[in-house]
């Protein structure tokens, strides 16, 4: 990556609302973005941990509802139709703008086997994982079209959405989902000059997955062909890539930022290793 802009349409800079910004790979994201020339709207379920994210970026918008031209912070939870509305609203009405890169990083886990896991604990992962990023997605790319602004929209998914792991059937689907709507999404919307893309990290070391046994951890490494974990920055050069115009031609994609994918073929599956 060079040090030069090359976000979409600079002059004036993009706005790219960033949700689960507060954490991890949202927060990786957030950083680059601004880095790259980006206004930055950094959205979380946690406000406290957004506005630290904005704090990091530097400039006066450390406030939520922060002036024109600087990066803000938002509080919202992506699961909800209303909250999420109401984000967009708030974050328009404080850019003046349709955001031309939108980033879906807002993701939990709830681990269980199939035959333990609640209903809820299926629910509470869908409505977050998938459902949020169907309202995200579907709330800009609303503003987007309305306007006639092109735009990027990128959706982080994950490896495991790809082929599984064990204690995560909740997770897997809602990150396979993930992937067959942002290619829906491109169909849908290339002809109005709006991109949809995938990111499917595999194992990343943030707070997600601080929170695995050190034994799951050691193995989950042993099992990377590139013999370690990615950092939320290997994420966050990816994203920057789909949101520049060096990706112009790039929709309807699933990239994996993987280390290669784990080679646990018969050798992780049957244990599992809950994780991400
Ligand atoms: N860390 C990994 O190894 C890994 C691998 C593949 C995919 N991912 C995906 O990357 C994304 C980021 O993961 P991370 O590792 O940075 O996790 P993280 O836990 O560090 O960050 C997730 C952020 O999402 C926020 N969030 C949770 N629920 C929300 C909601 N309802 N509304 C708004 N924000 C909400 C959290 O407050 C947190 O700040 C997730 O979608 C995750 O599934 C992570």
């Amino acid at each position: 990556m060079t040090s030069d802009s090359r976000l979409h349409s600079p002059p004036p800079p993009v706005f790219s609302p960033t949700s689960g910004a507060g954490s991890g790979i949202g927060r990786a994201v957030s950083v680059r973005l601004a880095k790259e020339g980006a206004a930055v709207a950094a959205c979380d379920l946690d406000g406290a941990a957004a506005r630290e994210t904005v704090r990091l970026l530097g400039g006066p918008g450390s406030k939520e509802g922060a002036p024109r031209g600087s990066h803000a912070a938002f509080q919202a939870d992506v699961s909800e139709a209303r909250a999420t509305r109401r984000l967009l609203e708030q974050v328009q009405a404080c850019f003046s703008r349709p955001p031309s890169v939108v980033v879906s990083c807002a993701g939990i886990t709830r681990d269980e086997f199939l035959l333990h896991m609640s209903e809820d604990d299926w629910d509470k992962v869908i409505a977050v994982n998938l459902k949020g990023i169907f309202l995200v997605t579907q709330a800009a790319a609303q503003a987007l079209v309305s306007t006639g602004c092109h735009g990027s929209i990128i959706n982080i998914s994950s490896i495991i959405g790809k082929v599984g792991n064990t204690g995560q059937t909740n997770y897997a689907a809602s990150k396979a989902g993930v992937i067959g709507l942002t290619q829906t999404v491109a169909r849908e919307l290339g002809r109005h000059g709006i991109r949809c893309n995938s990111v499917l990290p595999g194992f990343i070391a943030t707070p997600m997955t601080q929170k695995m046994p050190q034994k799951v951890i050691d193995k989950v490494t042993s099992m990377i062909p590139m013999g370690h974990w990615g950092d939320p920055e290997d994420v966050a050069d990816v994203v920057a890539f789909l949101a520049s115009e060096d990706s112009r031609y790039i929709t309807g994609a699933s990239v994996e930022v993987t280390g290669m994918k784990p080679a646990w073929e018969g050798k992780g599956q049957r244990s599992g290793t809950q994780t991400t």
